[in-house]
């Protein structure tokens, strides 16, 4: 079946921490946004409208694979031209995955105002179908008071290049809320960090729950107490209530305070909600028994079996060697770095570069240096190695694929990529006690401080994807690449519709060869 949303995109007012009010990007007047869900096999047809009269604006589906529709994408400059105030564009491609997802603007900051909400498809066949009564979708994030073009951060006022510190943490977009629950019942939880910085650990006071999907992955139920989720992760968890219904239970998100350079005493870093078993009953504050986040012990992620048990993949035919570092301020502009190139946007988005090289569309060159381009052979296993230099972790997203998680330096200790000592290491579960027998699969990874994450995928969606740190401020420092993935497939199964041309012509963004 076909499912429509026309989404016309205008500023509006909210006040979701009950400390602000502030102008946010709403959809058809109303903010939180409206989630999209759909089933599997749907095409799913979304109308935008931008009508916030001052802002460029996009939608990208995270997590959505865009098999064919690479020009669906929605990320700026690499899939499509910016819509500007007063265009339209239509999104409009089938949804071949299920699960949990999320969709975001995807232009130069837009989606801390609030551009950002869940994406979920259904499914009735899933192995886990049966095992729940009713299901939540939760989002969490961070949340800023001030508009993103009031904040100096690409500035001379901040030669750090600290990020902005978030003025509060929501949950579905306000406080203090409660998931009203029947005892002895179980409900699948699906959790989705959508915010543009912090990464948040999650736990239900004296519950437990099994984890059976990571980011659209289906796992083996695994059961767990605490999770790390940063920003762009997603995980769907059934919880099963207990069968009195004399007390509610605080659902607990703590921020990660690693994150932050500098802590302001009125910021509050954890929030309590409520499994709610009775309303009458009290709402107790969670007693928060840890000192620093660094003492909380999450769940370790590499260690979820997908539920397909698709095997290892062969060793690479490609290998991606990549370093991050961070602070090196060039005139208050774009001061992150992957091998010391800092991402540019194009002058073209990249997609359409592709569909105009004709021959040469396989050389890299053509796309400029300063996108940082990879071209990716069609069907090329494909190993990424990702080094960190810098002393904070970054949230790592690859458009177009999941991919299998290959190595990763310890989690808890620093361990930089060394070469030369063996890193990284074959993937082997009979000497590395972390990694099960079949490695975990998902589309977004937490690069440790001073580590480094070791990721393997075959190159079998031909299309223009980005990789990048999912944290929007290193997003806009250039902390991002474009892989243009087997270009002469692109050209043979992508077409540019007319209307994509026209958002360019009104952006006054110049395209030839079309
Ligand atoms: Cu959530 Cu480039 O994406």
């Amino acid at each position: 079946k076909t499912v429509t949303y026309d989404f016309n995109v205008s500023w509006v007012q909210a006040n979701p921490d009950g400390l602000l009010e502030r102008k946010v990007v709403g959809i058809n007047g109303q903010w939180p946004l409206p989630v999209i869900e759909v089933d599997k096999g749907d095409q799913l047809v979304v109308n935008m409208y931008n009508g916030l009269g001052d802002k460029n604006a996009s939608i990208h589906f995270h997590g959505m694979y865009q098999n064919t529709t690479s020009n669906m994408d929605g990320a700026n400059m690499a899939s499509q031209c910016p819509i500007g105030p007063g265009s339209s564009f239509t999104y409009n491609f089938t949804v071949n995955q299920n699960g949990t997802y999320w969709y975001h603007c995807h232009t130069d900051f837009c989606y801390p105002d609030g551009y950002r909400q869940a994406l979920i498809v259904h499914d009735d066949d899933a192995y886990f179908a049966d095992e729940y009564d009713e299901e939540f979708t939760v989002t969490i994030s961070d949340w800023y008071h001030d508009l993103v073009e009031d904040i100096s951060f690409l500035s001379l006022y901040n030669p750090s290049g600290a990020e902005p510190i978030p003025s509060a943490f929501l949950f579905n977009d306000t406080m203090n809320s409660n998931l009203a629950v029947e005892p002895g019942k179980t409900y699948l939880i699906r959790l989705i960090n959508i915010g543009a910085f912090v990464g948040q650990f999650f736990y239900i006071e004296d519950h437990t729950f099994k984890i059976v999907e990571i980011d659209g992955v289906y796992t083996e139920p695994t059961e767990a107490d605490t999770l790390y989720i940063a920003v762009a992760q997603r995980y769907a968890i059934l919880v099963t209530t207990k069968n009195s219904t004399d007390k509610n239970y605080p659902i607990v998100t703590i921020a990660d305070s690693d994150l932050l350079d500098d802590i302001p005493s009125d910021l509050r870093l954890n929030n309590t909600n409520w499994l709610e078993y009775n309303s009458n009953a009290v709402h107790s504050e969670a007693v928060i028994i840890y000192d620093v986040s660094s003492d909380i012990v999450p769940f370790d992620d590499i260690t979820l079996i997908p539920a397909d048990h698709m095997e290892l993949l062969p060793e690479p035919d490609f290998e991606i060697n990549l370093t991050v570092s961070m602070n090196n301020l060039r005139n208050g502009n774009g001061y992150a770095f992957l091998n010391d190139v800092s991402y540019v946007a194009p002058k073209v988005p990249t997609l359409y570069s592709v569909m105009s090289a004709g021959t040469l569309a396989d050389n890299a060159t053509v796309y400029g240096e300063y996108t940082h381009p990879m071209v990716l052979k069609h069907n090329d296993v494909v190993q990424l190695v990702l080094n960190n230099a810098d002393s904070g972790s970054h949230p790592f997203h690859l458009h177009g694929h999941n991919f299998q998680v290959i190595d990763r330096a310890p989690a808890y200790g620093a361990h930089f990529y060394d070469y030369l000592a063996g890193d990284p290491v074959p993937y082997d579960p009979s000497n590395h006690t972390a990694f099960p027998a079949i490695p975990a699969r998902r589309d977004t990874f937490v690069l440790p401080p001073q580590g480094y994450y070791v990721i393997r995928f075959v190159a079998d969606n031909p299309g223009v994807w980005m990789f990048h740190c999912h944290i929007d401020w290193h997003l806009s420092q250039g902390l991002a690449m474009v892989m243009i993935e087997a270009p002469n497939k692109i050209q043979e199964t992508h077409h540019i519709p007319d209307q994509a041309y026209e958002v360019c012509k009104a952006a006054g963004v110049k395209y030839e060869g079309n």
